[in-house]
């Protein structure tokens, strides 16, 4: 299974990517937590990431079209994968149609997530993560058991930068002047299907399950 998942920033493409891996057995490629990752670690790739991230703008092209052309060279993808963050452009869908047909494969599907602005910045404004396992929590509806501590690696959680409400504007702005466009651009290729960002978190995997096998 290769899927491409889209959507504006907090529909929920992170938590769908993470089912969609436990479900189909297919690794997440997440393009904004590979650059996070580059920043963290001070690499001279992150370093320049981090200056377009933190004002919730896109970066360049050419930086995360080698970055995904290396990740899909792994071993671990080469049965399927999601792409969750990526293509964000026409030029990097452009780009994973040349990978895909260097290596004789195609995309099974673009999943497309759909939410309104409104829930979008309540949501990210109470989103926390944690730096150490990535796992995503939620202070409305998907808290930690302990205050400010991951469930899952005993980390304190933090916010990420770009979730402050000027920057989510920003974000959705780039969204709909750069990304939105995708959705024509696979629709007119007939490859995109619909889901909802708010469903209840409990009935996603079967939602996912059955819209994908549709
Ligand atoms: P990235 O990290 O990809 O951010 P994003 O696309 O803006 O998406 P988010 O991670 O914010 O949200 P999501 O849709 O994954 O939602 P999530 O599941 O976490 O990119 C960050 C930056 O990196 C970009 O701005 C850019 O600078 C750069 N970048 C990355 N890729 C790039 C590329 N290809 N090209 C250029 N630049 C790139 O959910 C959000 C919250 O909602 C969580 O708290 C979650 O628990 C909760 N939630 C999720 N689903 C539900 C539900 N059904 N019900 C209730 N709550 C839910």
């Amino acid at each position: 299974m290769r899927i491409v998942l889209l959507g504006p920033p907090g529909s929920g493409k992170g938590t769908i990517a993470k089912i969609i891996e436990e479900l189909y057995c297919v690794p997440a490629i997440t393009t904004g937590d590979m650059l996070r990752d580059a920043a963290e670690r001070g690499t001279s790739l992150g370093r320049t990431a981090k200056l377009y991230m933190d004002r919730g703008e896109l970066v360049p092209d050419e930086l995360v079209i080698s970055l995904v052309r290396e990740r899909l060279s792994m071993s671990d993808s080469a049965n399927g994968f999601v792409l969750d963050g990526y293509p964000r452009s026409v030029r990097q869908a452009e780009a994973l149609d040349e990978i895909l047909l260097s290596t004789g494969k195609k995309l099974d599907c673009v999943l497309s997530v759909e939410l309104e602005d409104d829930v979008i910045v309540k949501r990210l404004s109470a989103r926390r993560s944690c730096p150490k396992c990535g796992a995503v929590y939620n202070l409305m509806n998907k808290p930690p058991s302990k205050h400010g501590t991951c469930d899952v690696c005993g980390s304190t959680l933090v916010q990420r930068n770009d979730d402050k409400p000027e920057v989510i504007r920003r974000r959705l702005d780039v969204y709909r002047e750069k990304t939105q466009l995708l959705l024509d651009w696979y629709s007119a290729k007939g490859e995109v299907k619909k889901i909802r960002g708010d469903l209840p978190l409990e009935q996603l995997p079967s939602k996912i399950r059955k819209t994908l096998e549709l």
